[in-house]
């Protein structure tokens, strides 16, 4: 295990009988219909570490956060996680549906040795967003005085934390437990940290990032740091992300697709979209073309055609074949974001033409976020892309250079 930052393994500490406070990430695509996880990877890169506490006598609460399809939207229970985690570690983990209450701090007090539960999703905690959106931005030792840091402190005896995939959130579940308990980072973060080093020291260019899904705060947060640090030599827009910029740049996208693109509140990104095409003009590529649905058939537009009012789901073919030139071109391949709605077989083909194109890119590539690894594993063989990350934000900020709060966290633990 890589420990050149000095932050401490999970193996530094003896858990026989002690509670251990573990924050892992397995938030995890989910249908937009019915909810549940399509993709178990974040749960599976877990177990190692849930397993290893188990092992060693600890009594484990987890703790950990699910969104939704879009941005803020964090309403799901961790029902279903507790019983994939269940299986896969062939153990009951229970799951109380409270993060920090009463009922979930009495539940921590009973577990026995060798026991695990997870508490409820963190992110039905306001404290957990407004702190990293900066809407409440609360300095480290006010942290403390949060609703889980007070509650779930006194209980514990031992903090781990194996959610790299989180580690760009300043959230009192990410970084303030280590202020007051002995700590140490899991496994997978080590594993995460020390194959993202060897590409950021080294990325061959020209460095092209795929930017998409429906994850926009995201994608804008990574474009604004990409391109001020020099790290994107081309930034290859889809998604949504690719419909905002454009709209930025004048486009008419329809009433359909405006109308939508307001009710999310995403109007609030044009701005910053005008600013960065105004400063990288040959950096950023937006899509030519888009594909929704009409009579249960695909149908393709260009937006020369624009404005018509339909729901744009997917980039067309003229886009798809402008990147796939670019890719192939490519030192070093970062993708993060699908290109469409791929879990519609009708809008799947963006998403699966460009990461056909990525798996079989002579550049390195390396793929980040639920749903691009989702889809890695959906239309291509994962052993073709050079490396698959858990996180997505967490993965592109550390390659662009930006200091983690998780890793600034660890490294001033207890
Ligand atoms: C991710 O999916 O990138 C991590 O789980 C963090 O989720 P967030 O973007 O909702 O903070």
């Amino acid at each position: 295990m890589s420990n050149k930052l000095g932050i401490k393994p999970i193996d530094y500490y003896d858990y026989q009988g002690k509670n251990v406070l573990l924050r892992v990430d397995i938030n995890s695509p989910i249908d937009p219909a019915t909810k549940k996880i399509v993709n178990e990877n974040r749960i599976n890169k877990s177990i190692p570490t849930i397993q290893y506490l188990l092992d060693a006598g600890a009594k484990v609460a987890i703790i950990a956060h699910q969104g939704d399809t879009l941005d803020y939207q964090n309403l799901i229970p961790l029902t279903e996680h507790a019983e994939k985690l269940s299986e896969k570690l062939n153990c009951r983990i229970d799951y109380i549906d409270d993060v920090c209450g009463p009922a979930a701090c009495e539940k921590v007090k009973n577990l026995k040795v060798g026991e695990a539960v997870i508490l409820g999703n963190l992110r039905y905690l306001t404290e957990e967003i407004s702190t990293f959106e900066e809407v409440v931005p609360l300095k480290a030792e006010e942290m403390l005085s949060t609703y889980l840091v007070r509650n779930l402190a006194p209980l514990m005896n031992y903090y781990i934390n194996d959610a790299f995939a989180a580690a760009h959130r300043n959230a009192p579940s990410m970084v303030a437990f280590q202020q007051l308990l002995p700590s140490a980072a899991g496994p997978l973060f080590f594993n995460e940290v020390t194959a993202l080093s060897k590409v950021m020291e080294t990325p061959d260019r020209p460095a092209v990032f795929v930017l998409g899904g429906a994850k926009i705060s995201d994608a804008f947060g990574m474009m604004k740091q990409v391109l001020s640090t020099g790290k994107a030599d081309k930034i290859l827009a889809c998604g949504v992300t690719g419909e905002v910029m454009l709209m930025a740049k004048g486009t008419d996208l329809g009433s359909v697709k405006t109308k939508w693109i307001k009710e999310r509140g995403l109007e609030k990104f044009l701005q910053p979209s005008k600013e960065y095409l105004r400063d990288y003009p040959e950096k950023i590529i937006l899509p030519e073309d888009f594909a929704y649905e009409a009579q249960g058939q695909r149908c393709e537009i260009n937006i020369n055609q624009l404005p018509v009012d339909q729901m744009y789901m997917d980039i067309g073919e003229a886009t798809i074949s402008k990147y796939q030139a670019i890719i192939a071109d490519a030192g070093t391949i970062f993708v993060n974001g699908p290109a469409g709605a791929f879990e519609n077989p009708l809008f799947e083909k963006g998403t699966k033409d460009i990461w056909t194109a990525i798996a079989s890119a002579k550049g390195y590539s390396v793929v980040g976020g639920g749903d691009s690894v989702s889809a890695a594993q959906k239309f291509c063989q994962t052993q073709d892309f050079g490396y698959i990350c858990t996180a997505g934000g967490a993965m592109v900020r550390f390659l662009s250079g930006v200091k983690l709060p998780l890793i600034e966290a660890m490294k001033k633990a207890k």
